[in-house]
């Protein structure tokens, strides 16, 4: 078994867990500590990793079934488990996807069954900006009024890629087969994670913008709200990138997003893969 050290990274949640190489064979022991901090805090670092696709691809399934990202122009070439978030453009052609979710959001949230982590390998990061934020939903659910737990209770949002997209300027647009896959969905506004059983806040900037049964102009007052309560400092964890970092986060109770950075100046390169979830209660 490993020896390992836990190290919180915020009060709301994250915590880097110190003395795992996954270039060598993880144990089940050491494995089954990994996973308890990830439902304990939501939000896993492990720094200085040395892998490759194929040994980050084995690590990500042993939390569960991976997906194969809808957007296959930018899958990793024969490791299809890896999507590619790059500005790099090579022979001409954009690596992968170029500004990799600079909205927050909660990945696959589209999706009938969303993802239940993903995981970050940082390979180049540039020398300012580039951050990612991830606020802890748990703590930001916790943190709202009661008179707002009273509006979302046993209310849904619709989620919707196709309503995202339409905001992104760098982006190619969907296609149509891309479309037909990623029909718009709804989901409780207070999930439960499953494992624990604690509940958290499950609405996001980048493609909520409908309570159904609610006008539409008090929706969006109410999700305004909602997107600027759960962005307080107290609930966001800022990580500054290292190459070799690797970040497992809980979409079931974090969202995220990527900060700009200077990208005529710098390269970055990440590699992510995503893990099947099921579906939200
Ligand atoms: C993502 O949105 O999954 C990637 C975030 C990042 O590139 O920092």
């Amino acid at each position: 078994m490993m020896a390992i050290g836990l190290r919180p990274l915020h009060d709301a949640h994250g915590v880097e867990v110190q003395g795992v190489d996954l270039a060598k064979d993880l144990d089940d022991a050491t494995f089954a500590r990994i996973l308890d901090a990830h439902h304990r805090y939501g939000l896993v670092l492990l720094r200085d990793q040395k892998i490759t696709p194929g040994q980050h691809i084995a690590f990500s399934r042993r939390f569960g079934e991976l997906e194969i990202h809808v957007l296959n122009q930018y899958l990793l070439p024969g490791h299809p488990e890896v999507l590619v978030l790059s500005n790099r453009v090579e022979n001409g052609k954009q690596k992968g996807v170029p500004n990799g979710g600079w909205i927050w959001h909660s990945d696959l949230a589209y999706m009938k069954r969303p993802s239940l982590g993903s995981l970050l390998y940082a390979h180049e990061v540039p020398d300012e900006g580039g951050d990612t934020l991830y606020a802890g939903m748990h703590a930001a659910l916790e943190g709202l009024s009661p008179a707002i737990r009273k509006q979302i209770a046993g209310r849904s949002a619709v989620h919707s890629y196709a309503w995202y997209y339409a905001k992104l300027d760098q982006r190619a647009p969907l296609t149509e087969e891309q479309k037909a896959k990623t029909p718009p969905v709804e989901h409780p506004i207070e999930r439960t994670h499953p494992v624990t059983g604690r509940k958290a806040l499950y609405v996001f900037e980048a493609f909520c913008d409908e309570i159904p049964g609610m006008p539409q102009d008090e929706a969006r007052a109410l999700l305004a709200e909602l997107f600027a309560h759960s962005v307080k400092p107290d609930y966001v964890y800022a990580h500054r990138w290292l190459p070799g970092d690797i970040l497992f986060w809980d979409n079931r109770c974090t969202m995220h997003r990527a900060t700009p950075y200077d990208q005529q100046k710098y390269h970055r390169t990440m590699h992510r893969t995503t893990v099947t979830g099921d579906v939200p209660f």
